[in-house]
């Protein structure tokens, strides 16, 4: 039966002398599904919280949702996508957190977005400014962020300790991009996962060898070998697996809790299997295109429709693709993420038209990741439905330090609830899902089934396919420093 501290009719305890009223939502006869879990049930949802979960919860209600024949999952969690981010060329995203009600649609209703340190800022600066600026009143999901290094200095060191003061807990630092603001080197690299280390802040690392890449992409160029398919030319998978493995090595040197990012080859695969082979604090994520997508799409002789696909990693052969499955169904990797960008094609990708070393890196993809993994992964038996609510939703809030708030469907969680009818088909079209940008790299891509209805914290805020909610509907969600990654 309901625990809750409300009775029945909705009437709450109220320090005042008249009671305020609470909205009461009840979800009933899904399959509610969870990480660990799948069983018939109804979800009751008081204002923002779920209250409870059981059979036949026959209570007055204001709103009655019926979920028969249909999947109720824990709202999916995307932890690596970048709405207001400087892409490696420097501009703006042209798909600011505006733009995230396609994280909605797509059944995301929690990301983890990258916050860069902006020009002449600190890191604690330019996380309260995303905050409480660039997403305020604008976002349409709740967001935790991630910090990201643009600026080596003592300001950036000695802040690293204060980020779980204001609720980040974590930090990423780009072994890539040589020449950029963003690149770190190794000194760097090694320094901050000692400051992280000590504060509870896990280390992101973007592990690419800067250094090769840049000997190739001059190669690439000075032999006349400029279109978008030398992208992957000029970042073959040793350049990922070398920095992968170099990444562990000075984790395991440093003892550092460390998280790498957007792992798309079976080398980089396996250096996180042999550290989690020694109990060491490494984990990895993978990206939707890296198990869905080769690198086909760069070799097409129209510039736009390549430098869709132009990405960091670059698009690998289908036998990294198998690996990366693997990865996800064996434990090795322990979330799938969009690494969500929003640069357009018609203005940013055209940068790179005479040289693909210009093209900003980075493809949209925050509304399209949970119906492409249920179809790709769980529909074609690679993944279970377990493991799909795992790794898009309760391994995130983890490694995030924001589970149970997040990431379950528990008495007590936030009421952010998916409601997904597999009973029908679709096709992935932009126009279904406007992502604010002027492509969607899975357009046309059969779907089986659908995302139906989506709670935020007990919100209605997309039904029957349709976004219903609001810009600012979203809120920020701090992150409780020592997550997973520092679990013995
Ligand atoms: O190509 C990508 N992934 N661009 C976004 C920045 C990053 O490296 O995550
Ligand atoms: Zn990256
Ligand atoms: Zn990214």
């Amino acid at each position: 039966m309901p625990k809750s501290n409300t009775d029945m009719k909705g009437e709450k305890e109220c320090t005042f002398l008249h009671s305020v009223k609470a909205m009461i939502t009840l979800i009933k006869n899904g399959n509610v599904v969870t990480s660990d879990n799948e069983f018939t049930a109804d979800v009751l949802i008081e204002d923002e919280k779920i209250v409870a979960v059981g059979k036949a919860l026959n209570v007055p209600a204001d709103k009655v949702i019926d979920a028969s024949g249909k999947y109720v999952f824990p709202g999916f969690i995307d932890q690596h996508t970048h709405f207001d981010a400087l892409c490696n060329s420097g501009d703006l995203d042209t798909a600011p957190y505006e733009t995230s009600k396609t994280a909605v649609l797509g059944g995301t209703t929690t990301i983890v977005d990258y916050a860069p340190q902006d020009p002449g800022k600190g890191l604690l600066d330019s996380i309260d400014y995303r905050i409480n600026v660039r997403a305020k009143n604008k976002a349409c999901v709740d967001f935790a962020l991630h910090s990201l290094i643009t600026e080596v200095n003592d300001r950036m060191f000695d802040e690293i300790k204060e980020l779980p003061k204001i609720g980040v807990a974590s930090i990423k630092a780009f072994m890539a991009y040589k020449g950029s603001r963003l690149h770190v080197d190794d000194g760097t690299l090694v320094k901050v996962m000692a400051e992280s280390k000590k504060a509870g802040v896990t280390t992101f690392v973007h592990a690419e060898n800067a250094e090769i890449i840049d000997m190739l992409q001059q190669d690439c160029v000075k032999a006349g070998n400029t279109a978008p398919k030398y992208h992957a030319v000029s970042r073959p998978p040793m350049v990922e697996t070398e920095a992968a493995r170099r990444a562990v090595y000075l984790a395991e040197q440093m003892g550092a809790p460390t998280f790498i990012v957007h792992i798309s080859t079976k080398g980089a695969r396996d250096a996180v299997a042999e550290a989690k082979a020694k109990k060491l604090p490494v984990y990895g994520e993978t990206c939707t295109q890296y198990l869905t997508t080769t690198k086909e799409k760069l070799s097409n002789p129209d510039f736009n429709e390549a430098a869709k696909y132009v990405c960091s990693p670059a698009l690998r052969d289908e036998d990294d693709l198998e690996a990366m499955w693997e990865g996800i169904k064996d434990g090795t990797l322990s979330a799938i993420v969009s690494d969500h960008c929003g640069i357009d094609l018609a203005t940013l990708k055209q940068v790179g038209r005479d040289n693909f070393v210009n093209i900003p890196n980075g493809a949209p993809g925050v509304g399209d990741r949970v119906p492409m993994i249920w179809t790709k992964g769980v529909v074609s038996g690679k993944i279970s439905k377990q493991r799909f609510v795992e790794v898009c939703s309760a391994l995130p809030a983890k490694i995030n330090g924001i589970y149970p708030r997040k990431g379950t469907i528990a008495v007590g969680s936030d009421a952010d609830v998916v409601i997904y009818d597999p009973n029908c088909a679709s096709v992935i079209r932009l126009e279904d899902n406007p992502n604010g940008i002027d492509y969607n790299i899975y357009e046309g891509t059969k779907i089986s089934g659908k995302v139906d209805t989506v709670l935020l914290r007990g919100k209605v805020v997309a039904e029957g396919g349709k976004f219903v909610g609001r810009l600012g509907d979203g809120k920020f969600i701090p992150s409780k420093a020592f997550a997973l990654c520092f679990e013995k």
